[in-house]
C-alpha cells in the first residue's frame, strides 16, 4: 500500500498528469493506495458532460483518490457529498473510490496521521461570477476554523503531515520571492501562520501556487509532480536540505518543474 501527493486539478485541465504516460506507477496500484489532491479538484462543479466523464475515468483509475477543496470549487455542491466517517475524520463521498477529504479533519491512514484544511483566495474572483464560477465556501469559516482547532487540542497539536490548498503567510515569500509577493495574506494564511509555530508536523503539502518546489527542511508546494507521502520533489526528505533549492535566489524557476504540454511555459498562477 501506498499514499501519494499531487496538486491541482482544475477538472480535466491537468487532470493529465494521471494519465499512465506521466503516472506510470499508477497502473501498480490498487484501490487500497491513495492519491491526495491538494485542492483545486474541480471536478465537482456543474454535473457537465465532460464532468461526467471525467469522474468516471478517475473512478476507473486503479487507486483510491482523495482530494482537500481549493478556491476553485462548487462549494455548494461539494457540501451536499453524502458524508461519512473514514479513517478517523470526515469525508464526503463522491464516488466509491474518490473522496473529499473535509476542513479540519486529522485522518490515520497506513499509521500516519494526516490534517487537511482545504479553501483559499481566488485572486481572479472579479472575474467570476458567484454561484456559477464563484462560491464564498472557498474561505474556511470560523466554525471551520475552531473545529479544526479542537481537532489539533485533541491530537496534541502534533500529526505526521499536513495536506492544504494554500500556505501560511511566511511560505508565500518562500515560493514567490520577497519582492514578488503578488498576493498579500489573508485570514486564512495567517491562521497558517499560527499553525507554522504551533503544529508539530513532519512535512507540510500545499497546492493553489502551480509549482513544484521542495522547501525545505519541511514543506512542499505541488502541481504536476507526483510524490510518495513522506518525501519532496525528486526524492528529497524533510530535514534534508544539504542540496537543498535555498541555494536559488528567490523567485529564481525552478528546475525541477517538468513542462509536459505545449502553452506550460506561462508563469505559475495560483488560481
Ligand atoms: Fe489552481
Amino acid at each position: 500500500m501506498g499514499i501519494y501527493v499531487t496538486g491541482d486539478l482544475h477538472g480535466g485541465i491537468d487532470i493529465s498528469k494521471l494519465s499512465g504516460r506521466h503516472f506510470p506507477l499508477g497502473r501498480l496500484l490498487t484501490k487500497d493506495d491513495y492519491l491526495i489532491i491538494a485542492g483545486d479538484f474541480g471536478l465537482v462543479w456543474d454535473n457537465g458532460a465532460e464532468e461526467l466523464y471525467w469522474r468516471d475515468w478517475l473512478e476507473d483509475r486503479p487507486w483510491t483518490t482523495l482530494f482537500v477543496d481549493g478556491n476553485h470549487e462548487n462549494h455548494d455542491m461539494l457540501a451536499e457529498l453524502p458524508e461519512e466517517e473514514w479513517m478517523g475524520g470526515r469525508v464526503g463521498r463522491l464516488s466509491p473510490s474518490v473522496m473529499h477529504l473535509k476542513r479540519g479533519q486529522i485522518y490515520t491512514i497506513e499509521g500516519s496521521t494526516i490534517f487537511t484544511m482545504g479553501g483559499a483566495t481566488s485572486v481572479d474572483r472579479e472575474w467570476r461570477v458567484p454561484g456559477r464560477s464563484w462560491w464564498a465556501g472557498e474561505m474556511p469559516t470560523e466554525a471551520e476554523l475552531d473545529a479544526a482547532e479542537a481537532a489539533l487540542d485533541e491530537a496534541g497539536w502534533k500529526v505526521d503531515y499536513v495536506v492544504t490548498h494554500c500556505c501560511a503567510t511566511s511560505m508565500l515569500e518562500r515560493v514567490y520571492g520577497s519582492d514578488q509577493v503578488w498576493q498579500g495574506s489573508d485570514a486564512l494564511t495567517e491562521w497558517f501562520e499560527i499553525l507554522e509555530h504551533k503544529l508539530d508536523f513532519r512535512l507540510w503539502y500545499f497546492g493553489h501556487h502551480h509549482q513544484d518546489r521542495s522547501l525545505p527542511p519541511d514543506h512542499c508546494v505541488l502541481f504536476r509532480d507526483i510524490v510518495p507521502l513522506g518525501e519532496m520533489v525528486d526524492g528529497e526528505l524533510p530535514g534534508d536540505d544539504a542540496e537543498r533549492t535555498a541555494e536559488l535566489a528567490p523567485g529564481d524557476a525552478d528546475p525541477t518543474i517538468e513542462l509536459d504540454a505545449p502553452g506550460d511555459e506561462e508563469d505559475p498562477m495560483p488560481v
